[in-house]
């Protein structure tokens, strides 16, 4: 069953030293209006407070504080609650000063019901009305500073692209001379493997094969870029995560022991498919695993990567004993151009696009870290049906 609640009665809270006025106006007013009474300014400002009433109805002429000094009081805590003025016979002066110090209205006594009725019943509103255009207020500045901020991430950005897009042109032709030396060294390799020399040889291949592989990759890289921005830049298709974890990982391995890092790579033996583009697959995964190895270097600690099954998920954590990352600065490390590597060529663009590229895959990436202690990266790809 569902039960709705009736809405919030509107509050009145009536301030008069005189218990005739108060008791009547309270009477007056029990039946529509939730009432509150005190008999002197000070205790109807702590109701003001506690409360917070839409209206409050004052008498002028109090001992203690009186009514055009509490309304000056009220007015520097609500600025926008209506202050109605009770005032004696006769005292019509003291009104007008009351308006002009910023009261809402005025009523005399004795008070006529109807009008008393009909003035509270404005004033109410009007309190409701500027306190709903000051919250619309409100959030429409905070909407304008989410806003403004986007825009001006989205500016870096589209600058970046403009950069790199020159910077793209003028990287293809020495990487076409690189890949035509890299195919002819392998032929040439292939031809001297004969005789004594095959053991260095066969290792000599083994290591132009990851050169070749990644200078295929930033032929990839390159070609996307020159696309990036088409609507459907390249079609998804079947891919084996494994095998791209497994060459990942075999790619950063010269990496790793140059800097003291031990690298394990546990893959399922079962090849695991997804939907996608392997090159950007390829990049997100470098992204995560060279953080990694960059984080154990100053300990010589160690990283490993472990892909496998999960729940229909392809499942692939990169554990590192390294740095670790501080709790006030976790949120932020998907943000671009959010980096500690100052100095040290960091772009604090690798995890942002690594997000990007797991989103575009429907996947999730988590993060969980201890400062000093070392950061796992869990990174979930839904499998192909088989
Ligand atoms: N495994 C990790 N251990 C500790 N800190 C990490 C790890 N991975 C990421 N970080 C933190 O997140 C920040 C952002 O990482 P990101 O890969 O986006 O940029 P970067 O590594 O600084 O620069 P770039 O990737 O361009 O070299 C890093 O500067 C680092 O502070
Ligand atoms: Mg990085």
């Amino acid at each position: 069953m569902h039960i709705s609640a009736a809405p919030d009665p509107a509050k009145v809270l009536i301030i008069d030293d005189e218990i005739g006025p108060r008791e009547s106006l309270r009477m007056l007013l029990k039946p529509s209006y939730q009432v509150h009474t005190a008999e002197n300014v000070e205790t109807g400002l702590q109701l003001l407070q506690e409360k917070r009433p839409d209206t409050i109805v004052m008498d002028i002429r109090m001992p203690g504080m009186n009514g055009i000094d509490g309304l000056r009081r009220i007015r520097e805590i609500d600025p926008h609650l209506s202050v109605i003025m009770f005032t004696g016979f006769g005292a019509l002066e003291t009104a007008q000063e009351a308006l002009r110090l910023g009261a809402n209205d005025y009523i005399n006594k004795p008070f006529d019901a109807v009008q008393m009725r009909e003035v509270i019943g404005r004033n109410v509103e009007r309190t409701r009305l500027q306190r709903q255009s000051e919250a619309t207020a409100h959030e429409l500045q905070e909407l304008n500073e989410r806003l403004r901020n986007e825009l001006a991430q989205k500016e870096r950005l589209a600058s970046l692209g403009q950069a790199s897009a020159e910077f793209v042109h003028d990287l293809s032709n020495p990487l076409t001379i690189v890949w035509g030396y890299v195919q002819i060294l392998a032929k040439k390799l292939e031809h001297s493997g004969d005789g004594n020399n095959g053991e260095r040889s066969a290792s000599s291949q083994r290591e132009l094969h990851i050169i070749e592989q990644n200078v295929r990759l930033c032929r990839e890289l390159l070609t996307m870029w020159q696309s990036y921005g088409r609507v459907g830049a390249t079609k998804p298709k079947l891919v084996s995560i494994s095998s791209i974890v497994q060459d990942v990982g075999r790619g950063v391995s010269g990496m790793a022991s140059q800097n003291g890092v031990q690298l394990d790579c546990e893959i399922a033996e079962e090849e695991l498919t997804v939907l996608g583009d392997p090159t950007q697959l390829t990049r997100a995964l470098q992204n995560v695993i060279v953080n990694a190895i960059q984080a154990a270097t100053e300990k010589r600690g160690k990283v490993v990567v472990n892909c496998r099954e999960k729940d229909l998920y392809a499942d692939i954590q990169v554990r590192d004993t390294g740095y670790g990352i501080a709790d006030s600065e976790i949120g932020k490390i998907f943000e671009p151009y959010f980096t500690t590597k100052q100095g040290k060529n960091g772009t604090g663009l690798g995890l942002y696009i690594t997000k990007k590229v797991i989103d575009d895959h429907k996947g999730s990436i988590e993060v969980a870290s201890t400062l000093g202690v070392g950061t796992t990266f869990t990174l979930r790809l839904p499998l192909h049906d088989k």
